[in-house]
């Protein structure tokens, strides 16, 4: 039986952890709606996140984001929603993200990170410097944090889609 469309599905993580891949196929199985953050804002203002950076500055763009996630918040329930990696590193937006609905950390290991980002070009906080030393750097910061605004903590390496959707479809029935 697929979950009642009473309730909303945060997807919160690191770059490259899978929200995006998640979500659209849990979406999908549920019968929700899918939204991912960083493509909305790439819709609202007609420009890829990486020139958004480049044009207006990430201050502009972490703006983007608070008010995206106060307008889902107005939206009906039985929404699948992606967050971009930083979003949940300010105060208000973690408020804002516990109103919108159950937050779930999609969790993985570095190694995973660091294979699936090797070679990305969108990502502007990726674009300097070593990689794996970067995502170590900013995991050390993140992490606790995604840990503390989390409902559920998600493991999803050596899972698969299958096996990561099931779970969220127990969180949607049981997790308040
Ligand atoms: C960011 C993550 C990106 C995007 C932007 C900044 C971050 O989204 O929002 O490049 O600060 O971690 P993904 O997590 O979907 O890659």
């Amino acid at each position: 039986m697929r979950p009642r469309k009473n309730r909303n599905l945060v997807l919160i993580g690191y770059m490259g952890c899978g929200k995006s891949t998640i979500g659209t196929k849990s979406a999908r199985a549920f019968g929700f709606r899918f939204y991912d953050t960083d493509q909305l804002i790439e819709e609202n203002e007609g420009c890829t996140i990486a020139e958004l950076f480049t044009q207006k500055g990430e201050p502009y763009f972490r703006m983007c984001e608070t008010e995206l996630i106060k307008g889902l918040i107005r939206k009906p329930k039985g929404m699948v929603i992606a967050t971009g990696g930083g979003l949940p590193m300010t105060e208000e937006n973690r408020s804002l993200l516990k109103k919108l609905g159950t937050v779930v950390y999609i969790k993985c290991g570095i190694d995973t990170l660091v294979s699936r980002l090797t070679g990305d070009t969108k990502r502007p906080l990726l674009a300097e410097g070593e990689l794996e030393s970067k995502v170590r750097t900013m995991m050390k910061l993140r992490e606790p944090v995604y840990e503390s605004v989390a409902d559920v903590v998600l493991e999803t390496d050596g899972k698969s889609f299958y096996e990561t959707i099931c779970v969220l479809e127990k969180i949607l029935k049981e997790k308040r």
